[in-house]
């Protein structure tokens, strides 16, 4: 079999999509277009991988963190024809085939990829697009053909006059070419079209003035096919996307109880008989194990859940670790760098930010815990709070194992409340506590009778204390 690269077309702006982020940057499912492309090629087991880039060219290199891509910089960016001129210099002692793709086709699948390169093999050719018939093409290059089917030429929409406009054959920019053929094609295009650019599609017209066969590879399933060209093309991709994304998950045995209503970004894995309720979002690289239960109303981003664990109605949680077992909410907010622990309740209203919560503690209701360390097995009574933020820094409260907080209480952070002690219900504790041992720090109740008409009267006693 002969060599292949394949070489990723990424340099240009998106300007249909109205944006000051480049295309192929744009969440599709929540992953970067680009990145898709890029997974794509590399599953149908193509190991030399070049980018072009211009737009962004930075942030665009950072997303793909994948090892082994080359790049080259396009600047400024005359067309897709000028695109992989540009790339020319990482072909110099390349032999083999090139397959082209545009970035904004994320729905193209490795396996297309592979029969692609087949037909190629197979029909000995030297330059192969990859064409799909759609029911409304407007917006792609159409596929010219002679009368007996040969491909004559690439025409793009806007250059197209109406006979042309009717052909439902579209080009998917993706190309399979010689690569020594594709430089010395690329030299020939002009850039004599309404957008003054210069095109990949001509080299299709330039190898047949040549006499170099063209031929087509017909994809069956046009979806694959689709170029993300404005917001609304987005939209249709990630739904397409999740779409798969939902069947998957449920092929792998999780249940989705209204699975339209279920977002699962494509990273996000999901161990199986967890059950998710509708109206729920799991995004970024989050992670959940086997048997949990995700209530409807909940919001995960990029955290990792164990087994058996249970997020009830309207939680968010945002880069955190929930270990086994754990119950969460309803309505709780776990913010980022938070621990919690096995078997660990944190009931409704509860707020947690960059806290370890220790095995088996309770945090139930209307509580606050930031800048944490709680120990195993504690109680912390309703309306807790620490008190973390002295204007300018953070602090931290260390609260050891077993111990029982009152209702009410709040820590001056820093401060440090030794294990197995217990905090009086309405207590500020700005002070240390020594292990195994009762703080309260709350006035003495006072009662005094009411007289008709009057307020409390305060004895001579009162006012001496
Ligand atoms: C292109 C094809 C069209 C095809 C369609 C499939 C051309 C001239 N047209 O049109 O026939 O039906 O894709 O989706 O090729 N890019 C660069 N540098 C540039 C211009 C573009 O790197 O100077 C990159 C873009 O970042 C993008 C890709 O090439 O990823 C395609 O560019 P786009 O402008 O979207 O081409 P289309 O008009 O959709
Ligand atoms: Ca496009």
């Amino acid at each position: 079999m002969n060599e292949y690269a394949a070489l990723i077309l990424a340099a240009g702006k998106g300007t249909r999509m109205k944006s000051d982020l480049c295309k192929v940057l744009h969440l599709v499912a929540g992953r970067p277009m680009i990145s898709y492309v890029v997974e794509a090629v590399l599953s149908a087991g193509l190991g030399k991988i070049s980018i072009v880039v211009g737009h962004q060219s930075n942030e665009v290199m950072k997303s793909l963190h994948s090892q082994g891509i080359e790049f080259a910089f396009q600047e400024p960016q005359l067309g897709t024809g000028h695109a992989v001129a540009m790339a020319g210099s990482l072909f110099n002692d390349f032999s083999g085939n090139i397959l082209v793709l545009c970035g904004d086709i994320p729905l193209v699948q490795p396996r297309t990829i592979e029969e692609f390169i087949a037909f190629h093999e197979q029909q000995r050719s030297l330059l192969t697009v990859l064409t799909t018939c759609m029911e409304n093409p407007s917006g792609y290059g159409r596929i010219v053909r002679d009368e007996s089917q040969h491909v004559l030429r690439i025409v793009e929409e806007r250059d197209a006059n109406e006979n042309e406009k009717a052909i439902e054959e579209i080009n998917t920019g993706v190309y399979l070419v010689e690569a020594r053929l594709l430089y010395s094609l690329l030299e020939r295009i002009r850039p004599d079209n309404v957008q003054g650019e210069y095109y990949l599609t001509d080299i299709v017209k330039e190898a047949v003035k040549e006499t170099v066969p063209v031929q087509a590879f017909v994809l069956k399933n046009s979806q694959e096919a689709m170029g993300i060209n404005t917001r609304a093309d987005l939209a249709r991709a990630s739904t397409i996307v999740w779409d798969r994304i939902r069947e998957d998950l449920m092929n792998s045995g999780v249940t989705l109880l209204d699975p339209t209503t279920v977002y699962v970004d494509a990273q996000v894995r999901v161990g199986r008989d967890t059950v998710i309720h509708p109206c729920t979002t799991l995004s970024g690289a989050t992670e959940i194990g086997k048997e949990c239960v995700i209530e409807s109303g909940v919001n995960i981003f990029d955290s990792k859940l164990g087994d058996c664990v249970t997020i009830l109605q309207g939680s968010r949680l945002d880069r955190v670790l929930v270990r086994d077992g754990a119950t969460i909410g309803p309505m709780a907010h776990l913010r980022p760098d938070s621990d919690i622990g096995k078997n660990v309740k944190i009931g409704n209203f509860v707020e947690v930010k960059k806290t370890f919560v220790g095995e088996g503690t309770k945090a139930a209701h209307l509580t606050y815990l930031g800048d944490s360390i709680i120990g195993k097995h504690v109680n912390i009574g309703c309306g807790t709070i620490t008190c973390n933020y002295d204007g300018k820094r953070k602090h931290t409260t260390v609260i050891h194992d077993n111990c029982f907080i009152g209702s009410d209480v709040q820590f001056v952070a820093p401060v440090e409340i030794g294990a197995g002690s217990l905090i009086g219900a309405g207590s500020t504790i700005t002070r240390d506590v020594p292990p195994a041992s009762l703080a309260v720090s709350r006035t003495k109740q006072k009662v005094y009778p009411l007289r008709t008409g009057q307020g409390p009267e305060s004895t001579d006693e009162d006012r001496k204390s």
